[in-house]
């Protein structure tokens, strides 16, 4: 049992058409291992997070009790975005594990709103949002090596707090752009296979051979989205992270939330006053 599906094409070649479908199990049960799995050792293993104390000019700001940190306009793109990336999971899965129903429709409309929504999540986090927040700097990779040492039961220094999102956060956006990226241009050409008011129908545009293989690399990032789905909605149900997650719908968190794992110098937030200028009458 191979992990793509083979056909001959009417020119007596061997061409893959698609993933074998069994992955769609491997992708649901590898994810479900990670969260047992890291749901067992956070709570008989893991130790308090330890963080570096802030630095002295950091401990003078003084600070809003709410911290904003998703405009509207970032919520409703996540919001949207989570939907349209359901409706793609279940209408692609659902008739391939025995539920069926006429899903190619509602797949290539939801496609089109995760294309049309990620399309204006690149311009708005390029033109209005901190761009550089979600990509890894010199200081997380620093900080990943002391707490890797710390983890080995070396001493070292303790790491500092975090920018706006932990690296984790960053190298799971890394990982989510290359399989959107993937599930997406592999997505809108396949769309000239079925019928759709957007493009004239042309099954032509590649050979079988290729097409084959836009198949297996959409049906592999789309397997690959269960599992980053799983994780991602573990993440956000885990007690620790629902701050974060309640974030994503009212807008803010507290500043006790804020302080306790936030470098203050590394995210800095608007509205917020320093003491000592204040205390000098400035
Ligand atoms: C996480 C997102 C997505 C997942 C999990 C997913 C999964 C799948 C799967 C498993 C198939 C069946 C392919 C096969 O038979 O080999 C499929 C077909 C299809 N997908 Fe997606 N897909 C996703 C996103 C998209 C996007 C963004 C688009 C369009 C922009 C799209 C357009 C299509 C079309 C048009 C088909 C039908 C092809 C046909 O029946 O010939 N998909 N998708």
């Amino acid at each position: 049992m191979g992990i793509l599906e083979w056909a001959t094409s009417p020119l007596g070649q061997r061409v893959p058409i698609h993933i074998a479908w069994v992955l769609i199990w491997v992708a649901l049960i590898g994810g479900l291992l990670f969260l047992i799995v890291h749901a067992i050792y956070v709570r008989y293993f893991a130790k308090e997070k330890e963080f570096a104390a802030d630095s002295p000019s950091a401990e003078s700001l003084e600070f809003p009790a709410r911290i904003p940190r998703h405009s509207l306009t970032a919520r409703l793109f996540h919001w949207i975005m989570a939907a349209a990336m359901f409706a793609l999971l279940f209408t692609a899965f659902l008739p391939r594990v025995g539920i069926q129903f006429n899903w190619v429709t509602y797949h290539w409309i939801a496609g089109t709103v995760l294309t049309i929504s990620i399309l204006f999540h690149i311009v708005h986090a390029s033109f209005y949002l901190d761009f550089w927040s979600i990509w890894p700097d010199r200081s997380d990779l620093e900080d990943a090596w002391k707490r890797f040492q710390r983890f080995m039961g070396k001493s070292t220094a303790l790491p500092r707090k975090f920018a706006k999102y932990p690296l984790e956060n960053k190298l799971y956006h890394g990982v989510v752009i290359l399989t959107g990226l993937a599930v997406i241009v592999t997505g809108v050409f396949m769309m000239f296979r079925v019928r759709t008011m957007i493009f004239p129908r042309n099954p032509y545009l590649f050979t079988d051979m290729t097409w084959g293989m836009v198949y297996v690399l959409h049906g592999l990032a789309g397997v690959g989205f269960i599992t980053l789905t799983i994780v991602h909605v573990y993440f956000a149900i885990r007690p620790e992270k629902l701050p974060i997650t309640a974030s994503m719908i009212i807008g803010s968190m507290s500043r006790e939330f804020y302080l306790k794992e936030h470098d203050p110098k590394r995210w800095i937030v608007n509205g917020v006053s320093d003491r000592r200028s204040m205390a000098d009458g400035d």
